[in-house]
């Protein structure tokens, strides 16, 4: 096993759970979450910080500040405590209390927007308040919407990882936030192995690939305004899943022991439903990205008055305890 000395040296980039035996989904789940800040965004947030640093926009006496449902602050305030920077993230009401802590707990300041934007997101509010701070330069925004040190982190890591496990791969699920994971596959894999379908997955109701704007209630995927890292001409196909997909995805992996992140759900969804909509005349090689695990949802996606109250259903885990026989 590996020693380090920082956290963000630490990443398994290299597990993946055969979901078929378990569930019939014939996919390989990559493991995006075992790290030390339990997410995907440590790659992006670890190439942005070491990028900003090396250029010397971010130095001694430095403020980070980012928009972040969540995942990227928890990364971002992981690194800037290893590197000794201040970290103020803005969120909303929608990023979870377990992420908030979290960043709280790493030294970071929280701060949230509970005003929504005219697509009635939060991310234009978010964004607002961001560059009110930068009016004052010593805040540094690394801005994951924009800044291509995010897909390259995925071209450079993830991509490659997958590649080298699955040389025949035919098709890969990528769900879209910022499109920094789906960007550095979709352009790996134009370059190295350009029969491989990418697929990208997103959330009814999000406006990344020109859909119509609505209520979202699961954090990380999809967008209230297009991520200006998208080039949509790289991606192969597009799939949008409903949310309550997403929940009833998310409880059949957890009633298999595997609790995944709201995000997973919509990627498996996603992926099952394009595979059986597109089949192949042999086995295919289908591999779909989960960023992160369930833990930090707890409160919400795997909670039953939360469940009850956005989605009008209970988690099938006690329901199912209490049908048990005595
Ligand atoms: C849980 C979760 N899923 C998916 C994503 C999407 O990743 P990306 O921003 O690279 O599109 C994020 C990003 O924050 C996330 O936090």
């Amino acid at each position: 096993m590996p020693i380090i000395t920082a956290p963000q040296d630490f990443n398994v980039n290299d597990l993946y759970v055969d979901l078929r035996p378990s569930t019939g989904i014939p996919l390989f789940l990559k493991c995006e979450g075992f790290n030390f800040a339990g997410s995907v965004k440590l790659k992006a947030a670890r190439r942005m910080i070491l990028a900003a640093e090396q250029d010397g926009v971010l130095g001694p006496g430095s403020v980070i500040v980012e928009s972040s449902s969540g995942n990227l602050g928890v990364a971002l305030s992981v690194i800037a405590a290893d590197r000794g920077h201040r970290f103020v993230c803005v969120t909303d009401p929608r990023c979870n209390e377990a992420s908030a802590n979290l960043m709280r707990a790493l030294g970071a300041r929280v701060l949230v927007v509970r005003e929504p934007d005219a697509a009635g997101g939060y991310l234009g509010s978010r964004i607002a308040l961001v560059r009110e701070l930068c009016a004052d330069e010593r805040y540094f925004w690394p801005n994951q919407y924009a800044n291509p040190n995010n897909w390259r982190a995925h071209y450079e890591e993830t991509a490659p990882a997958v590649h080298r496990q699955f040389p025949d791969l035919d098709v890969l699920f990528v769900g879209a936030g910022t499109t920094g994971t789906l960007m550095g596959c979709a352009r790996y894999f134009r370059e190295h192995r350009p029969q491989v379908a990418v697929v990208a997955v997103d959330a009814v109701g999000s406006v990344t690939f020109g859909g119509r704007p609505a209520r979202r209630m699961i954090p990380g995927l999809g967008t209230s305004a297009r991520p200006e890292l998208l080039d949509a001409s790289l991606v192969d196909d597009v799939v949008h899943v409903r949310e309550e997909d997403t929940v009833r995805t998310a409880h059949r992996l957890s009633a298999r022991g595997l609790l995944f992140g709201g995000s997973t759900g919509t990627v498996v969804a996603g992926a099952e439903g394009w595979l059986a909509e597109h089949p192949l005349d042999r086995e295919p090689v289908a591999v779909a990205l989960s960023p992160d695990f369930g833990e930090r949802y707890l409160d919400t996606l795997y909670e039953d008055s939360w469940l009850r109250e956005h989605f009008g259903i209970a988690a099938p885990g006690p329901d199912l305890i209490e049908s048990l026989p005595t």
